[in-house]
């Protein structure tokens, strides 16, 4: 099984993204509920978590919990590849961070497995076993692993095997579905094509998993930058790029006040531009207002009207999860007690996949 050359080749546009038979629709999502699909998804426990990853990954999957099967994962083990950038007991403190933003977003870690991926050392040794059947040339081709190798003088062999990890976690659970920003879906049809390949030469052991990109507040672009996407890696350079998670008001304040907008005074929305139309989408993400219904209020208004709108929807979005998160950060025994049993949770799935593949191969007792 060849992957996609076109999926290989292109930064996923969305165009490409619908059409591509790793993407599943919201919509065909939704009508599959009563189904209970198995859901796994990710967090990277680097940087810290701002809006774009709440709007597009947090409160989507908090949103849903009730109609899947879900198992909300902190990848720390794919925090490692750039190791000139580790340091250990600020992975670990942000590991923990990570899942108690998780819970402080309204993930309920009973009805849903929470853990930290390094608990469940099967994540490593599936990593192995498909390392074995993936073609280097697979991984050469992903656009994430040129984007990141660029101009390093030297690369680690984790950053090139990235995928081949984010494949371990998602068929190590029987996953249906994998809610991914679009930057990800390559690496879930990588998954796809790897699952493929062991299932050719070795049977029947792997479920295919499908990507789905959550529509709203998929794409939320950076307060100082409009034209790029939210990233951790730019908001580590730069102080008004992102609003973080667990930011003080006064520095969201700052933030979303100096938020880049148009040359005009007041609004067309015919003819906003990209700073315009990133305010009006977070609006709409967070009010969860029709779009229209945003505009036709903003319309000719200021855009200082806009910006405080902005700024108070934020904030009364963030305090609830922020005071929550204290609770959490203030109870560490509580959090680590909630880990572990997801860990268990999760051990136990996962040691079964793992048992399967084994067997196929002709390895283990
Ligand atoms: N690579 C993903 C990202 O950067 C994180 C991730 C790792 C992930 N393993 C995963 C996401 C499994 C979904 C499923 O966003």
């Amino acid at each position: 099984m060849e992957p996609n050359p076109d999926a290989a080749s292109s930064d996923a546009a969305s165009s490409d993204v619908e059409r591509s038979e790793a993407v599943l629709s919201e919509a065909e999502l939704s009508a599959a509920a009563g189904a209970r699909p198995r859901v796994f998804s990710g967090v990277q426990p680097s940087g810290d978590l701002h809006l774009g990853t709440y709007l597009g990954a947090l409160r989507q999957w908090a949103l849903h919990q009730d109609e899947r099967d879900n198992i909300f994962c902190v990848v720390d083990l794919h925090a490692l590849t750039v190791p000139e950038d580790v340091d250990p007991r600020t992975l670990r403190a942000k590991s923990r961070e990570v899942a108690a933003l998780y819970l402080a977003s309204g993930i309920d870690p009973e009805t849903n497995i929470v853990f930290v991926q390094s608990h469940v050392r099967e994540h490593t040794e599936l990593t192995w076993l498909l390392n074995c059947t993936t073609p280097l040339g697979w991984l050469y081709r992903m656009t994430q692993f040129k984007s990141k190798s660029e101009g390093r003088e030297s690369v680690s062999t984790g950053l090139l095997d990235y995928p081949v990890l984010q494949a371990a976690d998602i068929l190590l659970y029987d996953t249906d579905v994998v809610p991914v920003g679009e930057d990800q879906v390559q690496h879930v049809e990588l998954t796809r094509d790897i699952a493929q390949r062991f299932n050719h030469l070795f049977g029947e052991v792997f479920r295919l998993p499908k990507a789905v990109v959550p529509k709203s507040g998929a794409r939320v672009m950076g307060f100082d930058d409009p034209e790029v996407k939210m990233s951790k890696s730019y908001a580590r350079v730069r102080d008004r790029h992102a609003v973080h998670l667990l930011d003080d008001d006064a520095r969201i304040k700052k933030t979303v006040m100096s938020a880049v907008t148009d040359s005009g005074r007041e609004l067309r929305f015919e003819h906003a531009g990209p700073g315009v139309r990133n305010l009006l989408g977070i609006l709409q993400s967070l009010t969860d207002e029709p779009m229209d219904a945003v505009q036709a209020r903003f319309e000719g208004k200021g855009y200082g009207d806009l910006k405080k709108a902005v700024l108070e929807a934020i904030l009364e979005t963030l305090r609830p999860i922020r005071a929550r998160y204290r609770e959490y950060a203030a109870d560490p025994a509580e959090l680590d007690a909630v880990l572990a049993r997801g860990a268990d949770r999760a051990r136990e799935q996962a040691a079964r996949t793992v048992a399967r593949a084994r067997s196929a191969l002709g390895v283990g007792t």
